[in-house]
């Protein structure tokens, strides 16, 4: 099976490259390598014969045009992906997340590929008080990502009803693993707490996110690429519920520092309270969550832990001035 995969230099796809790899596939990565794309990730295959790499953008049609070539199936990880740079700087998500997107499906098309699977995420859902999504349910993004990302994927359906082109969506819920870039709550929580500097929490922390380890999102996308019916949307989450507070608790916990880290700071704005996910659909095709949260998360930690030099380059130089931005006055005023 020849796959194109997009955004394979970042954290989930780079994840995903290493299991289709494994697994006896031939890859092609494609990547614009942004701040978030580091070829680091992949560099244990890069030199597979199964695997090759381009340096492109999924919004240049004509570099995707040729790396779609071939291709049996796509499997489109590239995008921004965090929801505080998407309320700084929308534009660039609409032109990924959306643009993008349409300008692969269209090469999608024309080379006659026969999957396309387009990974999206839970919070194109919006917040829910009580009990869990259905895939049936109506879509109500809050951020300029959560709406980058719904726009991506009513794309990819509408590729579908008008063109039978064979789409599957996967939304998948907040996700924690190795080679996470510190921007996201677990690899900033742990990342600073390694460096004992302050952990800011947004609001009152109790913000429920549900969980679910990079293994088992790789998983679950796997399960939705090959048994998936076209047209069809796939919920993915972990089923692990926690407010924030807590995750930000056991990782003071297992990197043995102290709560007085903890900084209550200004809410984010148009912040979703809950997310919560009915993943029945999707484990009706076999698939189920191998990883425990604790064990995962403690593992986590493990990894940041043992491989600062892959993080201390990160946190210098454009995050510098990212993180200047999104906390200065936040940590400041609080
Ligand atoms: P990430 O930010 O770590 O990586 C994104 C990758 O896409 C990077 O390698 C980047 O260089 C690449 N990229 C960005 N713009 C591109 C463009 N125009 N052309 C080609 N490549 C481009 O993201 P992630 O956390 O690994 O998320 C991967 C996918 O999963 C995204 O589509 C995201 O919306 C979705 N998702 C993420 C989570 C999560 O918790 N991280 C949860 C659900 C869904
Ligand atoms: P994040 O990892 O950005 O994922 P998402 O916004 O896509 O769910 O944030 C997870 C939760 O953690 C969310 O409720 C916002 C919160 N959060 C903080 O409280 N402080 C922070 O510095 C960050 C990055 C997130």
């Amino acid at each position: 099976m020849r796959l194109l995969v997009t955004g394979g230099c970042g954290f989930i796809g780079s994840a995903f490259v290493h299991m289709a790899i494994d697994r006896g596939a031939e890859v092609v990565n494609l990547d614009k390598l942004t701040y978030a794309g580091d070829p680091a990730n992949v560099a244990d295959v890069a030199d597979h014969p199964a695997y090759s790499f381009l340096h492109a953008d999924i919004a240049d049609a004509a570099s995707v045009r040729d790396a779609v070539e071939g291709a049996d199936a796509v499997v489109n990880f590239a995008a921004e992906s965090h929801v505080d740079r998407s309320i700084l700087d929308p534009a660039e998500f609409i032109r990924t997340d959306v643009l993008g997107t349409a300008v692969l499906l269209e090469a999608a098309r024309e080379a006659g590929v026969d999957r396309f699977v387009q990974v999206s995420t839970d919070e194109v859902y919006g917040s829910i008080t009580s009990g869990a999504f259905r895939e049936t349910d109506p879509i109500n993004p809050s951020s300029p990502y959560s709406a980058s990302k719904a726009g991506g994927e009513l794309q990819a359906l509408a590729w579908h009803r008008t063109y039978g082109l064979d789409v599957v969506v996967t939304r998948g819920s907040n996700t924690f693993g190795p080679r996470q870039y510190p921007e996201k709550l677990i690899p900033l929580f742990v990342t600073n707490a390694l460096d004992e500097i302050a952990l800011p929490v947004y609001g009152d922390g109790m913000q429920v996110r549900d969980w679910i380890y990079v293994d088992d999102h790789c998983e679950g996308i796997w399960t939705a690429m090959a048994d998936g019916e076209a047209g069809q949307i796939y919920n993915l989450g972990g089923g692990y519920e926690a407010p924030n507070i807590e995750i930000t608790r056991r990782i003071l916990d297992l990197t043995g520092r102290d709560e007085g880290l903890i900084k209550h700071v200004q809410d984010r704005p148009g912040h979703d309270r809950r997310y919560a996910l009915d993943t029945t659909r999707l484990r009706a095709l076999g698939w189920e969550p191998a990883r425990d949260f604790p064990g995962a998360l403690a593992e986590t930690v493990r990894w940041y832990v043992a491989r600062r030099e892959w993080w201390e380059p990160i946190k210098s130089g454009e995050y510098r001035a990212y993180y200047e931005r999104q906390y200065a006055d936040r940590i400041a005023d609080s």
